[in-house]
């Protein structure tokens, strides 16, 4: 099986007053193809495991390897541009920037690495369409719901077509109905040579993945994998 990413002894402490050990020696392989589920109480570290993966934050010690490619995490501009292109992100909200519409929040990532602003263009509009967001492509983000940003967070999330898509509880602010929608998005959105990882406390949606995670004190113990 191919292992995509590969986490190897991470750890990371913060020292304030007091150090806390949020990630405690943590080694796994995240496969492509699969979907992941992190569960665990509120400030067990999933979102420090989510910001150490996307590369946005870095480890105290360990490492971590994309695609059999060691992340360095002192190279900020190499790391930029691992993520920009390879990485999905999706937060609980505020996803999109404000003084953009629907349109440029979603077609900007790929101009970014492309610099084709029509072909960025057509790209973003046909992913638009697949989440059934047309109508609202000249809308700012403080013209859409909260159901509709996360759908467009999502087609931003998918632009450059990323082999890894990590999502912080992308569902956290929204209604049963929304939430469900956008879970249902998300699980299609899986293909052979992606990783899906998502943090949720909503233990129906984690039971979907095929890999489920429970972080506790600092660990990582799978609960449940379908392969
Ligand atoms: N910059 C920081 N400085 C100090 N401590 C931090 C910092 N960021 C996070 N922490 C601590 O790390 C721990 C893990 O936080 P994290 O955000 O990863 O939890 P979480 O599992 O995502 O929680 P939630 O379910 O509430 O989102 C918490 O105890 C938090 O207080
Ligand atoms: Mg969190």
């Amino acid at each position: 099986m191919n292992n995509y990413i590969k986490i190897k002894n991470l750890t990371k402490k913060y020292e304030k007053n007091r150090s806390i050990k949020v990630l405690n020696d943590i080694s796994f392989n995240f496969v492509s193809g699969k979907t992941y589920s992190i569960m665990g109480p509120s400030g067990s570290g999933k979102s420090t495991l989510l910001n150490m993966l996307s590369l946005i934050d870095v480890p105290t010690a360990g490492s971590i390897e994309i695609n059999s490619h060691k992340i360095k995490s002192n190279n900020k501009s190499e790391n930029d541009l691992i993520r920009a292109k390879k990485v999905g992100i999706i937060y609980q909200d505020k996803n999109l920037l404000s003084d953009f519409n629907a349109l440029e929040n979603v077609y900007l990532p790929n101009l970014l690495i492309s610099n084709e602003k029509q072909k960025s263009i057509e790209s973003a509009k046909k992913l638009i369409k697949t989440i059934g967001m047309s109508a609202r492509i000249n809308h700012f983000p403080n013209e859409l719901s909260g159901g509709e940003n996360q759908r467009i967070a999502i087609a931003r999330a998918l632009i450059n077509d990323p082999e890894i898509i990590l999502a912080d509880e992308p569902t956290g602010s929204l209604d049963a109905n929304n939430a469900k929608l956008i879970f249902n998005i998300l699980f299609n959105l899986k293909n052979p040579k992606r990783i899906i990882i998502f943090a949720t406390h909503n233990r129906y949606f984690a039971n979907m993945a095929d890999c489920k995670i429970l972080m506790n004190n600092g660990n990582m113990q799978v609960t449940d994998a379908s392969f």
